[in-house]
């Protein structure tokens, strides 16, 4: 038995899964020193949806963020989330792009790296451990934990063995949908930590009402770190809160050694920030309460609020049933992939164009055929020929590592971008990720560098990012 650390996840996957990602480096900047005089194992401060929010939405420099909380926070580790060959983006990329991404990270001051792949692919964390080791990082390798015939505790400790072989110096159970339940968590890492040496570190999300009873068996079983969230940014569709497991494990074994007093001042930050999001709509109740829709669809937090909004942009908000009936389907179709980002948004998107073309798979986007293809890896489960073929006729699926066949793309990408938009090294990844929303972003900072009206920049948009 030992001291259970605590990942605080405020500022990334807490406002991640409550508000869209929507929290700007400006509410950040004011509580980070008093964040970092807590203890914390580490915060999660970068990666999944911030990158691309930074700039789609709040017109910031992500690298920017990462150095202004960076200087801030002089003690504690910063960490953040990593989906192997797709970075952060929607694709898989390159090795040179990836190998630069982790280098810059790392440069600009992550500590932590969680490296995850949507189907559990070791092949495609392979590049981005490497690079993280060569760098002197601290390598997370993370398992998307769902449920399942084939998801036994068997499955996920040879799969975790392996992470340990190819050298990661820790485990992450990251249960993105807010699946694992208390004794499932208790065995799960039981068997962990009877099969491998390293620490493991639990990822949960509120969503079911599972997460702090999951976290408290978790514990009992020797988990070593868990991720929480600061009270007012938790619950819901968020990680379970700070304060009372901190106060819950307080005089045991494996008290956290944190101080409540400390994390009263953050409690105090975030609370009228909270009400500023409910006031503004940013916050939605509805992502507030128990859904055991999550236990019946293993549907994870971001992917709900996004099949919401995407039903709600099409005015046919009354078929949230009938899509969340319908995501099981297609991802048994699919070979049973865990559900997070991008197969979750795969799914989900498909699960919508089946409900409301009236006809399965009548309409199949890129990305769906490109899952079928292998192009995102291989699937925990073989997708049936018969059903491939409906989706992409006579093409022949691939089998080895999806990156294998990308030749080296960095310089190309770095041509790409128009003079006099480059400021930083930094840029041409901003740019691999999210070309457009690259290029309007630099075009906004260069605007705003040589006085142009701020106005014509695009006002931050309330549609919650897919
Ligand atoms: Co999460």
């Amino acid at each position: 038995m030992s001291q259970v650390k605590i990942t605080e996840t405020v500022l990334r996957d807490s406002h991640q899964s409550l508000i869209a990602t929507r929290m700007t480096t400006e509410e950040m900047l004011p509580i980070l020193s008093a964040m970092d005089e807590v203890g914390y194992h580490s915060m999660e401060v970068w990666g999944g949806a911030t990158f691309d929010s930074c700039m789609r939405f709040l017109n910031e420099d992500p690298w920017e963020r990462l150095r202004k909380i960076r200087a801030a926070v002089k003690n504690t580790k910063l960490q953040m989330l990593f989906r192997g060959q797709n970075i952060l983006g929607y694709r898989h990329y390159a090795d040179d792009v990836v190998e630069y991404f982790v280098q810059k990270s790392l440069a600009n001051g992550i500590d932590i790296i969680r490296i995850f792949d949507a189907l559990n692919d070791p092949r495609n964390l392979k590049t981005a451990i490497n690079a993280t080791i060569r760098e002197g990082g601290h390598v997370q390798a993370a398992f998307s934990y769902t449920t399942g015939a084939v998801y036994t505790l068997d499955y996920y400790a040879k799969y975790a063995k392996q992470l340990e072989e190819m050298g990661a110096n820790s485990i992450c159970i990251k249960d993105m949908s807010g699946l694992l339940k208390p004794y499932d968590a208790y065995d799960l890492v039981k068997t962990l930590k009877e099969n491998v040496k390293i620490p493991i570190q639990l990822h949960t999300h509120y969503t079911a009402g599972l997460a702090s009873m999951t976290v408290m068996k978790a514990v009992e079983a020797g988990v070593d770190i868990i991720d929480t969230a600061i009270s007012p940014m938790a619950l819901g569709t968020s990680q379970p809160p700070t304060e009372p497991i901190v106060a819950s494990l307080a005089g045991t074994p494996y008290d956290t050694g944190l101080d409540l007093q400390k994390l009263d001042k953050i409690t105090k930050y975030f609370t009228p920030l909270r009400e500023k999001y409910l006031k503004e709509g940013l916050l939605d109740p509805k992502v507030l309460k128990v859904d055991v829709n999550a236990l019946l669809y293993q549907v994870p937090g971001g992917m709900l609020s996004n099949l919401m909004s995407q039903l709600k942009q099409a005015g046919k908000e009354e078929k949230l049933t009938e899509v969340l009936e319908e995501v099981p389907r297609v991802r048994a179709d699919v070979g049973y992939p865990p559900l997070v980002t991008p197969s979750s948004q795969i799914v989900g998107t498909q699960a919508v164009f089946n409900v409301l073309m009236g006809e399965r798979y009548k309409t199949c986007t890129k990305e769906f055929k490109d899952i079928v293809l292998g192009k995102y890896g291989k699937t925990p489960v073989a997708i049936d020929p018969e059903f491939a073929k409906t989706i992409i006729g006579d093409q022949t699926p691939i089998t080895y590592r999806p990156a294998d066949d990308l030749p080296p793309e960095l310089e190309k990408l770095r041509a790409e971008i128009p003079a006099g938009y480059l400021e930083q090294d930094e840029d041409v990844l901003s740019y691999a990720l999210f070309d457009k929303v690259a290029l309007k972003f630099f075009e906004h900072r260069k605007n705003q560098k040589y006085g142009v009206d701020a106005k014509h920049a695009d006002a931050p948009s309330a549609v919650h990012p897919v």
